[in-house]
């Protein structure tokens, strides 16, 4: 049984994960989708709040299961059994730090391999930072992140979003 595990902070997940999850989904008997708990993030979401984001998210795929991890992520994949680390590469701008962390990596466990797996061009601009930002100033997230997350990022920055009053203006 060939397992995967896809690291990330998630905070929070958005269509461009999704969109590397649905790719490997297919890939790999078992994908675990795990966020590294890393306090020097300082985060917008909790570890608990963003698994249960991811865990709404992923409910299609059968075979992804969702977790967390602190401490060495080689560590965590030869814990779990898995022979490979999965990351998204969205463009050039990823490859040296992706580079660097895979290298290290081996280094660290020679027996776990990084798999690259490219998200759609349509996602290739996109990360949480941003889609946090756009939120924040009540923009329209909807193309970036599934519905439920979209309204817990509204909730967090106390927005109402101005592009749900522009539409309801539209349509009159
Ligand atoms: N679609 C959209 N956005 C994506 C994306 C995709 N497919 N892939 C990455 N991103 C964005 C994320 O949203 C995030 O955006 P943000 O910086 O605005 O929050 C950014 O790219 C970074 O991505 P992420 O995958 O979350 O990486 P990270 O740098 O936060 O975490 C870990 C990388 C967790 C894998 C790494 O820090 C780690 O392994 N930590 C454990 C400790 C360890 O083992 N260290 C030694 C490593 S050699």
């Amino acid at each position: 049984m060939k397992t995967a595990i896809y690291p990330g902070t998630f905070d929070p997940i958005t269509y461009g994960h999704l969109d590397v999850i649905r790719r490997s989904a297919g890939l790999f008997d078992r994908l675990i989708v795990t966020v590294a708990r890393n306090p020097e993030k300082r985060p917008c979401f909790t570890t608990r709040e963003r698994l249960l984001m991811i865990r709404g998210a992923v409910r299609p795929f059968r075979n992804v299961r969702v977790d967390s991890f602190q401490g060495l992520l080689v560590n965590y994949a030869r814990r779990n059994k898995a022979a490979v680390i999965l990351r998204g590469l969205r463009a050039v701008s990823d490859f040296e730090y992706e580079f660097q962390m895979t290298l290290m990596n081996r280094k660290l466990n020679p027996e776990v391999e990084t798999v690259f797996l490219m998200p759609n061009e349509n996602h290739s601009y996109l990360n949480s930072s941003l889609v946090k930002e756009i939120a924040r100033q009540g923009g329209d997230v909807s193309r970036f992140v599934p519905e439920p997350i979209a309204r817990k990022l509204y909730k967090r920055f106390g927005v109402h979003p101005d592009w749900k009053r522009d539409k309801r203006r539209r349509v009159r």
